[in-house]
């Protein structure tokens, strides 16, 4: 069997991501940076364990090859985030050791910095993909599904909605993220990163369980990865303002709070402390909503909706799907995309996933 490692296991999802992993049959080695935290997981699961952190590359680099692990590992799910902070010395740490990297990141610049070992994982015949969750495998597999039906597409939407509450580790991310929206939000424009204000454009978008929601331009990891996946040079990703409109004029306070140091990780404790995350019912039952549309200039478009189960669920289910394809060798080397390593129908192979071409009649009442 295949020699894994899942860093960051006893995070909320990365304790999801344990348990989808023994239930398909599978015995990773189990890690992160406190050994209190871990040792009590592995043995609930019956699995080895091995606590290091993140800070001493060189430190990192032994602990993901030696030891008990013979041979070396074959692939890292990294599960520790914000990935801001936490993925480049792992992924020098998988190049070092020769094993192939997943993480659950939807962070821009966490993306684009995968992107930049892309040479150097071919070389090595490794595979290195960063999304491997809710952000970007649904919205990836749409983005290719719709473009490749328009060759010469110059413009993508994805709208997302997602029902559910976020994780502690989410909401961190989401505080960190916060200081790099220095100018508002981010859409990409001409093959560029682009800010719009906050809120400035919003729009009613029906999805297919026949609700129009309105949603505003706000940066998803999509920017950087359907780019990818697509080529299409104008993309846009739409979701529901997590802050009431209301709140729109404070937004730049927040951020400048945020900003400072001390401030954000009060904040960020607190969010430790309140935030627990969707409980089993809400993952068992809440669904996820996508909708994807690309455009060209001479007015032609392709549409499809997709449906899927619960962002936290999938995660976990598309994220070890992921790792056994790649230990299967059915990925390329090199640092794709979900949906360029995979294709777009890998989405369909999660269970409780539907994709629509049109709306169902009963569902297009009140479209807009
Ligand atoms: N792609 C997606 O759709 C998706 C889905 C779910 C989650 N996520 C992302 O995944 C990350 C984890 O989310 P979560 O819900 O599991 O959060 P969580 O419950 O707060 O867990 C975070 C984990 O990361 C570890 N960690 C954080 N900083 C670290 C560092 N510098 N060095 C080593 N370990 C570190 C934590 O360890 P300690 O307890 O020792 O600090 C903990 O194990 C977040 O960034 C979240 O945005 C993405």
């Amino acid at each position: 069997m295949a020699n894994w490692l899942i860093y960051g296991a006893y995070g909320y999802t990365g304790k999801l991501v344990v348990e989808e992993a023994v239930k398909r049959g599978h015995k990773p080695m189990l890690a992160g940076r406190n050994r209190a935290k871990l040792a009590p997981l592995a043995e609930k699961f019956g699995l080895e364990w091995r606590a290091f952190g993140l800070d001493d590359g060189a430190a990192l680099a032994t602990a993901v090859t030696d030891a008990t692990a013979v041979p070396p590992f074959d692939l890292i799910f990294h599960a520790a985030g914000p990935f801001s902070r936490t993925s480049d010395p792992m992924l020098q740490a998988c190049l070092k050791s020769g094993a192939h990297y997943v993480d659950i990141t939807g962070e821009i610049a966490v993306f684009e910095n995968t992107f930049r070992y892309d040479a150097k994982a071919r070389d090595a015949g490794l595979t290195f993909i960063s999304g491997v969750g809710f952000d970007v495998v649904p919205t990836d597999c749409m983005a290719r599904y719709v473009a490749d039906q328009l060759p010469g597409a110059t413009e993508l939407e994805l709208s997302i909605t997602a029902l559910g509450s976020a994780s502690a580790g989410t909401t961190n991310t989401m505080l960190e993220s916060m200081t790099a929206l220095k100018k508002g939000s981010i859409v990409r424009r001409h093959g560029r990163y682009q800010h719009i204000p906050i809120n400035a454009t919003r729009k009613k978008v029906m999805f297919s369980d026949g609700r129009a929601r309105t949603l505003t331009p706000l940066p998803w990891g999509d920017l950087a990865t359907a780019y990818r996946t697509t080529g299409i040079p104008n993309i846009t990703t739409n979701m529901q303002l997590p802050i009431p409109p209301g709140m729109v004029p404070f937004f730049g306070l927040n951020r400048a709070l945020m900003s400072i140091a001390p401030i954000r990780k009060l904040a960020q404790a607190l969010v430790a402390r309140q935030v627990q995350g969707p409980d089993d019912h809400t993952r068992q039952t809440a669904k996820s909503y996508i909708y994807a549309r690309a455009a060209d200039e001479a007015g032609n478009f392709a549409e499809a909706w997709l449906e899927t189960i619960e962002g936290y669920r999938l995660t976990a289910v598309a994220g070890v799907r992921i790792a056994e394809k790649i230990m299967a060798g059915e990925a390329p080397a090199g640092t794709p995309t979900p949906a360029l390593a995979f294709g777009p129908d890998f989405i369909l192979e999660i269970e409780g996933t539907k994709r629509f071409d049109a709306l169902p009649d009963d569902k297009v009442m009140g479209r807009h």
